[in-house]
């Protein structure tokens, strides 16, 4: 079976970039990206290719070439479902705000919401593919929508979880280190829809990265995959607490730890506390589901990588007041940062949130630069935290579009966010400007310290002593 055209339902952080890849490396399959948010589709579909909605590096030069040739963004989704053989579904599943696992269960609704419409519209069989993190054993209840309609289309359903990373998505795109297709591996039709889905994988990538297994396996590997990862942050962001004591050096201890081959020296960098849209979600469900399952142990094992996570968030804000001599209150406070990562204008579940609530506070004003992240984003952010009125958020946080007027006057500076161009600023120019002593603390331990000590800067960094 060969795939000639596709529908991906959300136009999002995972559904933009995979969709322009595929389309980018499959001239000859057409490929429609749906959503129901205007705004998002008009973005995706504007001539200045700097206003896509989403800011990943390579992105612009995969969207110009495919867009237009065999990438299209709509907001017609029964069109685009009608038409494909393979749908996507690339919606958002967020943890629930409401109800039955409130705080920690994946929220389903949008996914639901995706398989009744294709239910509804498809009069031909259709191959279903879970796109978006899910729970395991979501492929039944999606089965179960769709196999009750009652109007003669089999579906298959495939689970295909994504591994990008927001600031490198378009490399990990090209250079998976693996894909993962999960499906009816038991039966032919199960094994013929899998099939058609490495077919397209393999356009660009070797034979052996693209894995088969069975659906719970895949569904379940995505959320093991993202747990592991933040868990070595919480691992390494344990440490900087007891390095800070201690004075051993956190990014000698992660260097030496990291040469053991068996360990590896990636995702061993100490922040502030990890961020995006991915880890803590999908941890909170993982947790949920073990719970649910009457697996207390396993719960509380994997509940501990956020807990840290929440104190080492904390630990920075606490270290900046008991620095500035226990109160903030009217000091300014200068933010370098507010993305949860380099290279992406996404705040969801930044750290630069939490630590900016905690110092609002103790009514420190907050002044910030970040490079990508538009203003409006910041508010909503903290909005969103509901600890003040937007009144007050608005007065005591203040959006900056230049590093060196952001931090005139300051009392310290916190750097939030790892922007390679933190690096090169005209750093003595920056303490000149600042009241003194002139503070600096670097959650992600990405500037020359021996350096600003020099200048004059008091340094406080994540495990380090000084
Ligand atoms: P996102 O919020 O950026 O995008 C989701 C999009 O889906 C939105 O544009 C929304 O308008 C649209 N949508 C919601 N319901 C819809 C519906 N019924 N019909 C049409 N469109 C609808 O989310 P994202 O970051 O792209 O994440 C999507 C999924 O991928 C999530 O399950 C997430 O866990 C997973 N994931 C995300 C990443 C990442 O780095 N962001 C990486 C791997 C996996
Ligand atoms: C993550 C997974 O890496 C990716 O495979 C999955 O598909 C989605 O979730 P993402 O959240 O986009 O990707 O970025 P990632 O690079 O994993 O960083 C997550 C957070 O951890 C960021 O806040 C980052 O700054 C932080 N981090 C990462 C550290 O603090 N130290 C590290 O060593 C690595």
């Amino acid at each position: 079976m060969s795939i000639k055209n596709i529908c991906c339902i959300g136009a999002g952080y995972v559904g933009g970039p995979t969709m322009a890849v595929i389309a980018q490396k499959c001239p000859e399959i057409k490929v429609n990206v749906v959503d129901i948010n205007p705004q998002r589709i008009a973005d995706w579909n504007d001539e200045n290719l700097d206003k896509l909605p989403i800011f990943e590096p390579g992105l612009k030069e995969v969207v110009a070439e495919a867009r237009g040739r065999n990438l299209f963004f709509s907001t017609d989704i029964e069109k685009g479902i009608r038409e494909a053989e393979m749908i996507f579904i690339s919606v958002n599943t967020p943890t629930k705000t409401y109800g039955k696992g409130k705080g920690m269960a994946a929220d389903l609704k949008f996914v639901e919401l995706c398989a009744r419409q294709i239910a509804e519209v498809a009069t031909e069989d259709k191959i279903v593919v879970e796109k978006s993190t899910l729970p395991v054993r979501t492929a039944q209840a999606i089965k179960d929508i769709l196999d009750n309609v009652g109007n003669g289309v089999k579906f298959q359903i495939l689970s295909n979880p994504e591994f990008l990373a927001e600031g490198t998505a378009v490399n990990d795109l090209h250079h998976a280190d693996r894909v993962l297709i999960g499906g009816d591996i038991a039966t032919a039709e199960g094994r013929k829809a899998m099939d058609a889905l490495s077919d397209i994988y393999a356009h660009w990538l070797p034979k052996e990265r693209i894995l088969q297994t069975n659906v719970w396996s895949s569904e379940l590997s995505k959320l093991t995959a993202n747990a592991f990862l933040a868990q070595r942050v919480s691992s390494i962001n344990a440490l900087s607490a007891l390095c800070e004591k201690t004075e051993a050096d956190i990014d000698e201890v992660a260097r030496a730890i990291g040469s053991d081959s068996r360990i590896g020296q990636k995702f061993l960098k100490s922040s502030v506390g990890f961020g995006g849209s991915c880890f803590q979600k999908d941890i909170l469900n993982l947790v949920y589901i073990c719970r649910s399952l009457g697996l207390q142990e396993v719960a509380d094992y994997w509940e501990q990588v956020i807990i840290l996570n929440d104190y080492q968030k904390r630990r920075f804000a606490d270290g900046i007041i008991a620095t500035l001599n226990n109160t903030i209150s009217g000091k300014k406070i200068t933010f370098f940062g507010w993305a949860f990562k380099k290279d992406t204008n996404d705040t969801r579940e930044s750290a630069a949130i939490y630590v900016a609530d905690h110092l609002l506070d103790d009514q420190g004003s907050i002044h910030v630069y970040d490079p990508k992240v538009r203003p409006q984003q910041m508010y909503a952010d903290l909005n969103y935290l509901n600890t003040r009125s937007e009144k007050e958020n608005e007065e005591f946080l203040t959006v900056c579009t230049d590093p060196y007027e952001a931090a005139k006057g300051a009392h310290a500076i916190a750097v939030l966010t790892e922007w390679d161009e933190f690096k090169t600023y005209d750093w003595q120019r920056i303490y000149n400007n600042m009241l003194k002593p002139a503070h600096i603390f670097d959650g992600r331990n990405i500037l020359d310290h021996k350096e600003l000590i020099k200048i004059g800067f008091k340094v406080r960094a994540i495990g380090k002593a000084y």
